[in-house]
């Protein structure tokens, strides 16, 4: 079998977050412009190349698949993407899982269950309407929540995303935990990063979680807990027997036990959500098949960069491609 995906610094590739689509129905402002130019749908991966490439990885000891966008959901045949990968859970494959915008779980949620999904993570940067209106320029948080209640009642377990903040949903934060406490949902904070164009400064917004978590362990009990996804949060167990995560990419570098690549709509892997490298799988794949493939992997492995360069107070963003090209 081919060999297993170790990096120049020695770390261990066991994850694969894929982007299914760049495209979004929402415009978070720390996310998106409002004016977004997408890639051409010539230029995607077919569903069939994906869950080739996506195999390939398994082949090589990747244990985690992400699906992910832009939202994920918004690509019709993503549903059978999941279908074809599913069958990997429990031989392979460890989890596989979706990141969502939750605008439209409600209808599809049983059948994410019923392909092998068991958790789900969803954004939801407030509860408030208009907030969540003002953050997402289109959204619709009482859709977004009933997304939430369908996943929940076909036994998906939620971990919902927050990205702090100031001045929109910073004061929120307490509320948000108190109800994904309630309703049996971790919740993950997380600090606003510089990728992409937006309308906006980011640094205007930005919230360092270290204030928050002083303030959020100053009114709640909070344990420290070892718990670990594979992914970057760092948990602590809250009094209603939840999680709160922390991804706190500026204010905590936590890099050194990277374990994931990113594969792109477009077929192009990334090595770093914060760096340039890629090598396109896609081209590799359509030329040469899976030996062209395992050599493009190969290549991009011995280039993986030590850690990422973000910096709040930049005046550009670090990367010039959104989040949602390299799905987060
Ligand atoms: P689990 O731990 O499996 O629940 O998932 P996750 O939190 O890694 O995934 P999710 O898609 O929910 O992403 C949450 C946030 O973590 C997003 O803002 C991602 O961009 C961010 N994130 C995930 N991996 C990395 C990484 O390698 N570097 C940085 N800087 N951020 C990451
Ligand atoms: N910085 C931090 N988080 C972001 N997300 C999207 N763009 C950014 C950014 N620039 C978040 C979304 C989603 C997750 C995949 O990434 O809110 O929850
Ligand atoms: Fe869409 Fe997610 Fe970006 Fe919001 S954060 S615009 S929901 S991809």
């Amino acid at each position: 079998s081919p060999a297993p995906l170790i990096d120049r610094h020695g770390r261990a590739i066991s994850y694969l977050r894929v982007s299914v689509t760049d495209r979004c129905d929402l415009r978070c402002r720390y996310c998106m412009a409002e004016q977004m130019t997408f890639l051409p749908r010539r230029a995607l991966l077919a569903l069939e190349e994906i869950a080739v490439i996506a195999e390939r990885f398994i082949a090589r000891g990747v244990t985690k698949i992400r699906l992910s966008g832009g939202e994920p959901l918004v690509r019709r045949d993503v549903v059978e993407l999941v279908d074809r990968l599913g069958r990997h859970v429990g031989s392979g494959l460890d989890e596989l899982t979706m990141t969502t915008n939750a605008t439209r779980l409600a209808s599809v949620a049983p059948r994410l269950f019923d392909a092998g999904i068991r958790r789900i993570n969803v954004s939801l940067d407030s509860r408030d309407p208009d907030t969540f209106r003002f953050v997402t320029r289109h959204g619709d948080v009482a859709q977004v929540l009933d997304g939430i209640a369908a996943a929940k009642a076909a036994g998906l377990a939620v971990k919902i995303n927050m990205v702090a903040l100031a001045g929109l949903n910073e004061a929120e934060i307490p509320a948000m935990l108190e109800w994904c406490g309630e309703q049996g949902f971790d919740l993950s904070l997380i600090e606003t990063m510089p990728l992409g164009a937006i309308d906006e400064d980011r640094t205007d917004r930005f919230v360092p979680l270290t204030r928050v978590f002083e303030s959020l362990a100053a009114r709640y009990p909070l344990a420290r807990d070892g718990h670990r996804t594979g992914g970057p949060a760092r948990y602590w167990r809250t009094p209603w027997g939840t999680r709160l995560g922390l991804i706190s990419p500026l204010t905590a570098n936590f890099c050194d036990g990277c374990n994931r690549v990113r594969l792109t709509t477009e077929g192009k892997l990334y090595m770093c959500l914060g760096h340039e490298g890629q090598v396109d799988l896609k081209a590799a794949l359509r030329a040469g098949g899976l030996s062209a493939v395992d050599a493009a992997i190969d290549e991009a492995l011995a280039t993986k960069p030590a850690r990422h360069d973000f910096r709040i107070d930049a005046a550009a963003p670090a990367v010039a491609r959104h989040m949602s090209v390299t799905g987060g």
